[in-house]
């Protein structure tokens, strides 16, 4: 549970290590998007990249019990969320606007694809390519945040008459959120997460705005 406030901003490209690390933090080695990929999300749309960082009201007690607890070491890192240093980035979510939604094709939705290829800022669909929190801030946190961060990226690009991403079979925090903010599933792509011995399916959801 992250105690005191969060704030959203735009993520830039010196946030690139800390955009990494809650990556790596968050999806298993087969399903982590490279810093290239990264780089070129951040540099095809730049208001499409939001960070969610800690702010300056961490609870004093759950900085006591972090460092109890031998989370952090000197108050200013690891541990919960009440426990980060103001600023820190503890949540992301990139974004791309596309023309039209694809064929529910395992090609449409690849991994990696080059945002700069895809991106078109008059198109009409917005697709969220990936969104996490840092473990220890989890609990409360991401549905604010997805909210959040959907409601100021569809703001700031009225076009946007539908909303669309892919999520894994098994992420169950993420697929609860997305059902209670109204996302419908509209199809599946077997096999499409290269983990385990079989894979496991993409599911696609949408919404329109
Ligand atoms: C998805 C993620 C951002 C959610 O962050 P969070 O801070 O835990 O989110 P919240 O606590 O605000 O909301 C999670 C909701 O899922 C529920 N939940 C948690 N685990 C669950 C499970 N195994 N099954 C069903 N629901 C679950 C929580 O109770 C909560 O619901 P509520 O708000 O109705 O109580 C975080 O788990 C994460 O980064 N996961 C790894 C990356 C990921 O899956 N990204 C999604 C890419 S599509």
């Amino acid at each position: 549970m992250v105690r005191g406030t969060l704030r959203i901003r735009r993520a830039e490209a010196r946030d690139l290590p800390a955009l990494m690390n809650i990556e790596r933090a968050s999806f298993a080695p087969e399903i982590q998007e490279s810093e290239e990929t990264f780089a070129d999300r951040l540099n095809a749309f730049p208001g499409g990249a939001l960070i969610l960082e800690a702010g300056s009201e961490g609870n004093r007690n759950d900085r006591e019990d972090c460092r109890r607890a031998g989370n952090c070491s000197n108050g200013s890192n690891g541990g919960n969320g009440g426990c980060r240093r103001s600023g820190e980035p503890v949540g992301y979510l990139t974004a791309e606007i596309w023309d039209k939604a694809p064929p529910p094709s395992a090609e449409g939705y690849r991994l990696g694809h080059r945002a700069s290829e895809r991106h078109n800022p008059e198109g009409r669909v917005l697709y969220i390519s990936s969104f996490a929190v840092l473990p220890e801030a989890r609990g409360g946190t991401g549905r604010a945040f997805f909210c959040e961060a959907l409601d100021l990226l569809c703001a700031e690009n009225p076009k946007i008459d539908r909303v669309v991403f892919i999520v894994h079979e098994q992420w169950r925090a993420a697929r609860h959120i997305y059902e209670g903010c109204g996302f419908q599933y509209t199809g599946v792509l077997p096999s499409f997460f290269k983990d385990g011995d079989a894979g496991s399916d993409a599911l696609i959801m949408e919404k329109k705005r």
